[in-house]
């Protein structure tokens, strides 16, 4: 009988042949479902594995008979009900820096009826499965990885934000504490010019009371006593007593230049009678006698009157810096100049000695040593003015004190 004319066997052919086609279907069916729900994200991969199995059971021949599972990094998913049986197919897959994994199918019992257990294109099937399954357990990896390293960095954020604000806080309280303490030295530095120019004032009372006393008590009554002991000496009979009484007479002159001489280095009277100007011109003579120092002086009187304390100061710096040029200088002269130039009122005194550091000098000064310079600095500083040292070592100073005109001090 001819191939073709037999009506049975082509009836068969074509039912085998559909079968055939059920079953691709079932496998093509089984594995879009695999891939499409190992592809959503988000899911613990337990609760994933176990709903695919249940659903994958179905592509086999036998679909009553299988059981399936998954062992992957120390763990298992299976269909409900799995165990081991002899027949049994299994797909291979690996994770890099995980290890292997395997995907298996078990029939219960031998499946009845003629050929194998397992087809071919199952085996093909559990392969595409493994596959499929080391992609999402690569994916899975690679997201858990990203999980951590975020997790990390947000932990590592909040930590440098904290730090960062524990710094800006200390940072904020050390701005504080200094400006509490520049407002503390200010307030000292304005008490300390008050204080410099007390003493000043102090000083000042001081001197025109020794002045006074000087001159009213001990020279009045020096006066006194020169004037009877000369109306003694026109009377004087015996030439033995008067030479004695001229000799005393000598003595009380001494005396009484002394006095005068005394009062004047005091406080010369002339800075109240006269001015500023006649008071320095008689301390340059004065230097010029007692301590050999030549000293010139120019320059125009000032051209407003100057506040009784200021002149008072001024005179004293000046005083000041002639007595520096004697104790420091090794000068042979020195020039004063006064000039009121318009809105300020300037001094200079000028030496040709051997000069000075003058930053150096102000480094070295300390509460013992140096008050000089520094309390005419403070003084100056309460009337507006300043002091600006010229000077280096070999080459002579210039040192110049300068007040606004008509300067009374700040109250
Ligand atoms: N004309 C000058 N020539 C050279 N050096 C000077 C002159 N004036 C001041 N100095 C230097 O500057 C220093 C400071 O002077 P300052 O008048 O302040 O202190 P002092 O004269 O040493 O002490 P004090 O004035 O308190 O008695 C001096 O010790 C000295 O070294
Ligand atoms: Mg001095």
């Amino acid at each position: 009988m001819k191939k073709g004319k037999d009506p049975g066997r082509a009836a068969r052919n074509r039912g085998r042949i559909e079968w055939q086609l059920r079953e691709r279907v079932k496998e093509l069916d089984a594995l879009h479902r695999a891939a499409r729900m190992l592809q959503s994200h988000g899911r613990p991969a337990g609760e994933a594995l176990g709903k695919l199995l249940k659903a994958l059971t179905k592509a086999w021949q036998h679909p009553q008979l299988a059981m399936m599972r998954i062992a992957y990094g120390g763990r298992k998913y299976s269909s409900p009900g799995f165990r081991r049986t002899r027949w049994r197919q299994q797909a291979s897959f690996a994770v890099r820096g995980v290890g292997r994994g395997s995907v298996e199918t078990c029939y219960r019992r031998r499946p009845s009826g003629p050929g194998r257990s397992f087809l071919p294109e199952e085996a093909k099937l559990l392969g595409s499965l493994a596959r499929l399954l080391q992609a999402f357990f690569v994916r899975h990896k690679a997201e858990q990885r990203l999980l951590r390293a975020k997790t990390g960095l947000q932990r590592t954020v909040a930590r440098r934000t904290s730090q960062l604000r524990s710094l800006n806080e200390s940072l904020r309280a050390e701005i504080s504490e200094r400006r509490r303490n520049e407002r503390k030295i200010r307030r000292y530095q304005a008490r300390l010019k008050l204080l410099a120019l007390q003493l000043a004032m102090f000083e000042e009372q001081e001197r025109r009371e020794i002045a006074a006393d000087l001159h009213d008590h001990i020279g009045q009554t020096l006066m006194m006593a020169k004037l009877n002991l000369s109306q003694l000496r026109a009377a004087a009979r015996d030439a033995g007593l008067a030479s004695s009484l001229e000799e005393i007479g000598g003595l009380l002159d001494q005396a009484i230049n002394y006095t005068r001489n005394l009062t004047f280095e005091v406080i010369p009277p002339v800075l109240y009678e006269l001015g500023l100007l006649p008071a320095i011109e008689w301390l340059s003579e004065h230097f010029r006698e007692k301590h050999g120092l030549e000293v010139s002086v120019r320059g125009e009187p000032p051209a407003v009157i100057l506040d009784r304390k200021l002149q008072f100061v001024l005179y004293m710096a000046v005083r000041e810096l002639l007595f520096n040029v004697v104790k420091h200088a090794a000068a042979g002269r020195a020039q004063i100049a006064v000039t009121g130039r318009g809105q300020s009122f300037s001094i200079t005194v000028a030496d040709d000695g051997r000069g000075f550091d003058a930053e150096a000098a102000e480094r070295r000064a300390s509460a013992t040593r140096g008050y000089g310079l520094f309390g005419i600095r403070e003084k100056l500083h309460y009337f507006s003015g300043n002091l600006k040292i010229e000077s280096a070592a070999g080459r002579g100073s210039r040192i110049t004190m300068e007040v606004p005109a008509g300067a009374e001090g700040q109250r």
